[in-house]
């Protein structure tokens, strides 16, 4: 191991299902209006997966798109973090896309986090990178919650849609810093606000033995204590992160929330002080696409060139778990900014 080493946030992607599920279309078999999530939400489309779509390929896709701007080869890739709750494989997606990238010198492992699971993922990756055990990470968020909501239930199903995002982090030198602060929190005695849980049954295999079976239940939500939770706390681990780094919220050139709703990013940024032209959304056409929104969005406002190299980001990361945390980020290699 070397010593400590900077580090820079250089490359990022995203992908989405081709299909769009309006509100209107919603409508067609829920009682629901446009006009309900609009206002509740801040929501008017989002993309989902069809049969043959697949989380291993949109992730691939974004990880991709991520190492080319980053301009490495597939083989010089230490680690791909993949954030997830929604595999195409339960035991780990992130194999599949080593393999797809043909990044052959990585190891590649999936992260489950929830909504929070991206911005977990890019704070464990830069560990790695500070201790200098590796020098290039692919961190890539993605959920197909589509196939886990019960598209019955209008209070839960109009809020998710599906997608893929990736972020490349790399060893810069020591005086550049692209995570300027971090901070993580659990809070595990509220985990039954947000659950996707284990549905068991049993199956007898013979008289004294009886084992566990069975599948996964729908996302069930508590709404109003999940509203309530976000709004209190993402302020506060902010601030925290901010005076951890010795700024102000003034400092700040763009505030990346993960995209729930439009009323708690407005909300967040209300008690932050932070102008609403500083606040990257795009939950009006994509939904909240749980551990991909983060990446999704920053992917977005990269390639729009409104994130410029040298920017400083404050983003918050928060669901079920309850889980949630907060990173202030710099934008771009030392010699771009
Ligand atoms: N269309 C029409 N009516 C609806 C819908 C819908 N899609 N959903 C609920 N309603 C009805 C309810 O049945 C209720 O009717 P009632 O008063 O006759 O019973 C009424 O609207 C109000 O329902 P509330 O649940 O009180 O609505 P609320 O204003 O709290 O909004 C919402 C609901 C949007 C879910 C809000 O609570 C919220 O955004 N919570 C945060 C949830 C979230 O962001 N979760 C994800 C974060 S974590 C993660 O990303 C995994």
């Amino acid at each position: 191991m070397s010593a400590a080493v900077g580090i820079a946030l250089t490359g990022s992607g995203a992908a989405t299902p081709a299909r769009v599920v309006t509100n209107g279309e919603l409508s067609l078999w829920l009682d629901t209006s446009d006009a309900w999530i609009c206002s509740r939400t801040g929501i008017a489309a989002r993309r989902i997966a069809m049969a043959e779509d697949s989380l291993e390929s949109l992730s691939s896709q974004a990880a991709r798109q991520a190492l080319e701007r980053a301009g490495w080869r597939p083989d010089q890739v230490d680690l791909i973090l993949l954030a997830t709750s929604s595999p195409d494989d339960l035991f780990g997606s992130a194999p599949a896309v080593q393999a797809a990238l043909g990044a052959d010198n990585a190891v590649a492992f999936d992260l489950t986090a929830a909504c929070s699971g991206f911005l977990f993922a890019l704070i464990t990756a830069a560990q790695y990178i500070r201790s200098g055990t590796y020098r290039r990470v692919l961190v890539v968020g993605a959920d197909l919650l589509s196939r886990w909501v019960d598209w019955q239930d209008r209070r839960t199903c109009v809020l998710f849609g599906d997608g893929a995002g990736a972020v490349a982090m790399e060893a810069a030198p020591e005086s550049w810093e692209g995570l300027l602060a971090m901070v993580m929190r659990t809070d595990g005695h509220r985990r039954s606000c947000l659950t996707m849980a284990h549905q068991a049954t049993s199956q007898v295999l013979h008289d004294q033995l009886q084992v566990g079976s069975g599948g996964f239940q729908p996302i069930a939500m508590d709404g109003q204590e999940v509203y309530k939770f976000a709004v209190q706390q993402v302020p506060l681990v902010l601030t925290q992160a901010l005076k951890q780094a010795g700024l102000t919220a003034e400092h700040l050139d763009w505030l990346l929330l993960h995209q729930a709703n439009e009323r708690i990013l407005a909300s967040v940024a209300q008690r932050l002080d932070i102008p609403a032209a500083k606040v990257l959304s795009n939950l009006k056409n994509y939904g909240n696409t749980s551990a991909a929104t983060i990446p999704l969005m920053l992917h977005e406002a990269v390639a729009a060139q409104w994130i410029r190299p040298g920017h400083l980001i404050a983003s918050s990361g928060f669901g079920a778990g309850l889980s949630w945390g907060a990173a202030l980020l710099r934008w771009g290699r030392p010699e771009a900014a």
